[in-house]
């Protein structure tokens, strides 16, 4: 059985990705043995409540889960409620009643110690201080959602938005990999944006769930990340980033990936977060990714209805 620590930044698309582990968690499939946030779409506060929330409704309050840094490396928090709502979770709004782990550096010893697979879906600050101190040795895989790596980005012409909020965090997490022996299986933009859900493959999902607690908040959820993907031109749909990426992570749906080396640009006020794959090895530096180039997005929809129904159960 596959052990996962998940890092995220709940958010709407964290938001699924934790539905998608729960639903593999309560048939026997992997072990979510924690959740650690960090501050990206909404405070780090706000992303714990959020991942706790989520957890109640998929029934694994159980599962542990801290707030990770407050604050990105060296830049200020930048949050983006316009895109996730001004909760992180769309037109809902959770209680605030929930109590965390009192350390995610814990929750990241007790993953590592089983051979988890961490999977970060959120900017890399925790990433990056654990690895300021701390190897990445026995993590069965990292697995990251980030960057536009050679491709346009959605946050600045050139910048992914986990990569901008915390580009000292993500270049610093790229370096040490590079002298770790590591690679981290990179998913960037270019891929996971055709990872798409729109109101019919809602409905469907929503109708496969049935009774499950899950399926009553989906669409506030999802409303709010419509409308933010059509005043964008992409249409009355959303980019389901993270989703796509712990798929990948659990080697659930078939990908192609390239060995190469990744670069983050942190200090340039207009590069900020630009993220480079050196692809024709012209730096001559250790590979520390496992650049995603492609995926088979018409899998990772089947994926999802199969695990949904292990949630209507
Ligand atoms: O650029 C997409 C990423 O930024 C996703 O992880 C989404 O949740 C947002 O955090
Ligand atoms: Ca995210």
């Amino acid at each position: 059985m596959q052990r996962v620590l998940l890092d995220c930044d709940p958010g709407i698309d964290d938001t699924l990705a934790l539905a998608y582990l729960a639903a593999l968690h309560h048939v026997g499939e992997i072990e979510l043995v924690g959740v650690t946030t960090s501050a990206g779409n909404v405070s780090v506060g706000e992303t714990a409540r959020n991942a706790a929330w989520a957890l109640e409704t998929l029934g694994l309050s159980q599962v542990p889960v801290a707030p990770g840094q407050p604050s990105p490396l060296a830049v200020p928090l930048v949050t983006t409620p316009e895109t996730h709502g001004p909760h992180g979770v769309g037109y809902l709004s959770p209680p605030d009643s929930y109590e965390f782990a009192a350390d995610w550096r814990a929750i990241w010893r007790r993953a590592q110690a089983v051979g988890a697979h961490l999977i970060i879906t959120g900017p890399l600050t925790n990433a990056a201080t654990w690895a300021a101190g701390r190897s990445f040795d026995d993590f069965a895989s990292l697995t990251v959602m980030g960057g536009a790596v050679n491709y346009r980005g959605n946050t600045t012409p050139t910048a992914e938005w986990n990569f901008h909020v915390d580009p000292h965090a993500a270049a610093r997490f790229f370096e040490k990999l590079g002298h770790s022996g590591h690679l981290a299986t990179l998913c960037s933009l270019e891929v996971t944006e055709q990872f798409l859900i729109d109101s019919p493959r809602l409905d469907k999902l929503i109708d496969v769930l049935g009774d499950a607690p899950i399926a009553t908040v989906l669409p506030e959820l999802l409303r709010f990340y419509f409308e933010f993907h059509e005043a964008q031109g992409e249409g009355y749909q959303a980019q389901i980033h993270d989703l796509l990426t712990t798929m990948i992570a659990l080697d659930r749906i078939t990908f192609d990936a390239v060995d190469t080396t990744i670069a983050v640009e942190a200090d340039s006020p207009l590069l900020r977060g630009t993220s480079v794959a050196d692809l024709r090895s012209h730096w001559d530096a250790p590979h520390n990714a496992r650049l995603v180039t492609a995926a088979d997005i018409d899998a990772a929809h089947t994926e999802l209805l199969r695990a949904a129904r292990f949630l209507a159960e």
